[in-house]
């Protein structure tokens, strides 16, 4: 399909208007010095969607659009104590005047920090739940919600009916602007680094990339799950989003993306030494922020993969998604 084409497809989707769009996209010319790469890397900057911005945003767009047309009276997603989501919801249900509910899988911190002091600031209602782990708390969530609604209220809980797909349109709409900024600024790339988490940014990648007959080649760095799940994770995402479409990829998504999970250490939140390194070096040559849970992650998977010469690049884009909040969780 043509960008025009793509862009027609998801524009029947209703979205909200929240973020500064193009963001940025940037030659990194002293981190790549940095790392002794030859060639050309840029950062796709949605870490400057919004404020404080990342890849929420623009999933946000499009769940909160159909939160709002669905005449619920309170939005209500199940997250960690420093998600990033949750976080962009509150800032969007206080803009929108909607009502949200961030039900935790912590006990109430003692002291509040990093994206736990901005939902403070905010005034958010919260739910502690303990320290459970992600399936229990989506357990709990579901009977907090069905509690909510014998109360007669209307909540829109964040997982439910097409809110994944839907939040993964957020990033085809990032893969056009993409595309759009190599043609009109003279930016070329073959290779896109990003993130590789519960899957729902990286399906809007995928999805948007296949569409266009792929343009650059995905490169999933897993900060969480192994290769197989991971894999499967996106397979499903993207059928799912070819279901509410109604347009299914010319080719299958084995073909579309790499991806690598000896990155990801402890697993999700469990920083590595090269992290850690990752985080220092972007933030000294670029002047650039990383966190330890995602971004510093896969700049650290990314670095390693072109000094290894794993993927033989002479051009590559990093999708920076965000996360700054939780940077001052992590010290
Ligand atoms: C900063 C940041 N980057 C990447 C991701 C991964 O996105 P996904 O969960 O859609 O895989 C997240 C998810 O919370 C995030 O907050």
């Amino acid at each position: 399909m043509t960008p025009k084409q793509v862009q027609e497809l998801i524009a029947e989707f209703r979205k909200l208007s929240v973020g500064n769009y193009p963001t940025p996209l940037e030659a990194i010319d002293n981190y790549s010095r940095s790392i002794g790469f030859a060639g050309r890397l840029y950062m796709k900057r949605d870490d400057m969607t919004a404020n404080p911005g990342g890849n929420k945003t623009r999933h946000l767009e499009y769940i909160f659009a159909d939160a709002l047309a669905s005449q619920a009276d309170l939005f209500v997603i199940a997250c960690p104590l420093q998600s990033n989501f949750g976080t962009m919801s509150a800032i969007l249900g206080r803009k929108f005047n909607f009502p949200v509910l961030l039900i935790h899988n912590s006990d109430p911190p003692s002291h509040y920090t990093g994206n736990a002091l901005l939902d403070e600031l905010m005034g958010v209602e919260r739910i502690f739940l303990g320290d459970i782990d992600e399936f229990t708390r989506a357990d709990r969530a579901h009977d907090i919600v069905e509690t909510i609604r014998s109360q007669g209220k209307k909540p829109y809980l964040y997982g439910e009916g097409n809110s994944k797909p839907l939040s993964s349109m957020g990033y085809v709409d990032c893969v056009l602007e993409l595309v759009d900024q190599m043609e009109k600024e003279d930016k070329s790339f073959d290779h896109l680094f990003l993130p590789g988490g519960t899957g729902t940014c990286e399906a809007g990648v995928i999805y948007g990339v296949g569409l266009l007959d792929k343009p650059f080649h995905l490169h999933i760095v897993s900060v969480e799950y192994e290769k197989d799940y991971l894999m499967g994770n996106l397979v499903e995402k993207v059928q799912e989003m070819e279901a509410l479409t109604g347009v299914s990829l010319p080719r299958p998504i084995e073909e579309l993306i790499t991806i690598y999970d000896q990155y990801r250490g402890g697993g999700w939140a469990v920083d590595t030494p090269e992290t850690l390194e990752a985080i220092h070096e972007m933030a000294r040559t670029e002047g650039i922020f990383l966190e330890k849970i995602y971004t510093g992650k896969c700049v650290s998977g990314m670095k390693a993969i072109l000094q290894e010469s794993i993927v033989h690049a002479t051009s590559a884009c990093y999708l920076h998604t965000g996360g700054f909040p939780s940077l001052f969780s992590q010290f």
